[in-house]
């Protein structure tokens, strides 16, 4: 026991004196705590701390030995603690939502390990493994069928531990076939390896060989496929979501609309076919197609990197988006990466990423209710704030993503230190959220924005550091705060098919 029921209400949570021998310093902000009624356990989480002291006087003369403490804690000086509750479980280990309040004097416990598996996992239909509370050993799980059904979002500031948890959680899903994954790869951390500082960790092919194919934006010779796009796939508003990485603006956004116009689908063939032209031939061009000369001799520079992607082909044949669905369509994963020149590549990345998922939908939306692949598909986004501003609102393939094809079987899972700069449309349609360290205000009101108790849950975030999260939505029956798992060896054990060194035999390109 550390405490008992002294005030509260449903709508503003529990307040618990703690008990005279309980010292404040051993609870944490965060950890779960159980309330015993007559005939519920209520559960919640602490999310504020403090020492009281019922009469002042006691602070002009302190107590100068132990002793004299101890006759004071309790009758004069006392701790208090508040907890946000979010469940209650009948006799019957039936999860439900907090619609009554116990009693005075109830009293309040640490949650033991069988408290958390009623909670988090006899319910869950493909439960797994993610992290432990954060004073506890214990482990806490998620229902992965779940977290797959609607969009989902890890948020973190840089070296937070996202990527780090990606890669948990997706493991999870392939192992238990939850869905096919196409995970946009920017800094080629998910496919055979990944290095972080010094070290290298193996990935979801090193995992998952058969489950797992590699497309590479490069010329990576352990990947499965190479990414070719067909140049007619490109059209002018999938070059508006790059304007900020081509450096050009609003005028060279009509310039491409206006060429496209006449041009048709050929229209970045035609004006490929334009770069090292003369200044009088581009203007006499501009002229045949009624464009401003010296907006279209602007646009051809801002545009002159795209014509050295050498995965961007004058070709009809899409076979290497055609091959990466009947993958995704058959239960096998895709990581779509970029070696070599293309690593890191904002502009690569963003042409691939959109040029694909743009694909994806059109193949997609235009199933009939029967026609629908059963087969459940996440499309996973790092850098997701670059696409998914609200300026970029009415052309963003992913925003639409996020907001209709649910519905179709696909989601989305975003991965992203910005989250005030995504829009709030797109937010809002974030089932399941594992928030990790942020620090900027701006960042908290977003990730907590429509979300009842967010003010609360604000304050356990910032008690958070790197490699713990905050987990809530629809995945989970109440939030947790919890100490993401070890990516070590124990998770490789578990997760990977064959039982080697899954660092075996890979050739390494990405520095
Ligand atoms: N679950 C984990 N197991 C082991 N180490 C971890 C874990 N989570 C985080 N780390 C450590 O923290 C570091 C940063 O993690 P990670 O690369 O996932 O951060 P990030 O939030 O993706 O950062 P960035 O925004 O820069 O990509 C890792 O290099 C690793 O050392
Ligand atoms: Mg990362």
């Amino acid at each position: 026991m550390i405490g008992f029921l002294k005030a509260g209400s449903v709508g503003e949570g529990f307040v618990v004196r703690l008990n005279k021998f309980v010292s404040p310093e051993t609870l944490r902000i965060g950890d779960f705590v159980v309330i015993q009624g007559k005939i519920y356990q209520y559960f919640g989480i602490i999310d504020d701390l403090r020492i009281m002291s019922a009469n002042e006087d006691v602070f002009f003369d302190p107590p100068d030995s132990d002793f004299k403490k101890a006759v004071l804690t309790g009758p004069i000086v006392f701790s208090e603690m508040s907890l946000s509750p979010y469940v209650m479980v009948d006799n019957s280990g039936n999860v439900l939502s907090i619609k009554t309040i116990p009693e005075h004097f109830s009293i309040a416990r640490k949650a033991t390990g069988e408290d958390l598996e009623t909670v988090f996992m006899k319910k869950a239909s493909i439960p797994f493994f993610v992290g432990n509370p954060l004073t506890m050993e214990e482990k806490i799980h998620v229902d992965l069928k779940k977290l797959c059904e609607r969009n989902s979002a890890i948020f973190g500031i840089t070296g937070s531990g996202k990527t780090f948890l990606a890669r948990i959680v997706f493991s999870g899903i392939i192992k238990n076939d939850v869905a096919s994954l196409l995970v946009f790869d920017m800094h080629n951390e998910y496919g055979f390896t990944a290095k972080s500082g010094e070290k290298r960790f193996p990935a979801l092919k090193s995992f998952f060989p058969g489950k797992v194919k590699v497309f590479d934006a490069g010329t990576n010779p352990d990947a499965d496929n190479y990414i070719n796009i067909p140049l007619n796939h490109i059209k002018p508003q999938d070059l508006s979501l790059l304007s900020s990485s081509l450096h050009y603006s609003g005028q060279s956004e009509e310039t491409a609309f206006l060429v496209y116009k006449r041009k048709g689908k050929n229209w970045l063939k035609y004006l490929f076919s334009l770069q090292g032209k003369s200044e009088e031939e581009v203007a006499k061009e501009a002229e045949s197609i009624g464009v401003n000369a010296s907006s279209l001799g602007a646009f051809l520079r801002h545009i002159s990197r795209l014509s050295s992607l050498e995965f961007l082909q004058d070709t009809d044949e899409e076979s290497s988006i055609e091959q990466m669905l009947d993958y995704l369509k058959s239960g096998v994963s895709v990581v779509v990466q970029f070696s070599g020149k293309y690593a890191s590549d904002s502009l690569s990345y963003f042409i691939v990423a959109n040029a694909i998922t743009r694909r994806i939908h059109e193949k997609y939306s235009g199933l009939t209710e029967e026609e629908r692949e059963k087969r459940r598909i996440v499309i996973v986004i790092e850098e997701a704030h670059k696409f998914l501003s609200s300026d970029l609102r009415d052309r963003n393939i992913f925003g639409t993503i996020a907001r209709e094809m649910r519905k179709f079987n696909v989601t989305l899972f975003i991965i992203d230190q910005r989250p005030c700069e995504i829009d709030s449309e797109v937010l809002s349609q974030v089932g399941t959220r594992f928030v990790l360290q942020l620090l900027d205000e701006r960042d908290t009101d977003a990730v907590f924005q429509g979300v009842g108790g967010g003010k609360r849950l604000k304050k356990i975030l910032r008690t958070l550091q790197s490699q713990e999260t905050l987990l809530f939505g629809h995945t989970v029956p109440m939030p947790v705060a919890m100490r993401v798992r070890e990516y070590g060896k124990d998770f490789f054990n578990e997760v990977q098919e064959k039982k080697e060194d899954p660092l075996k035999g890979i050739n390494d390109i990405y520095g």
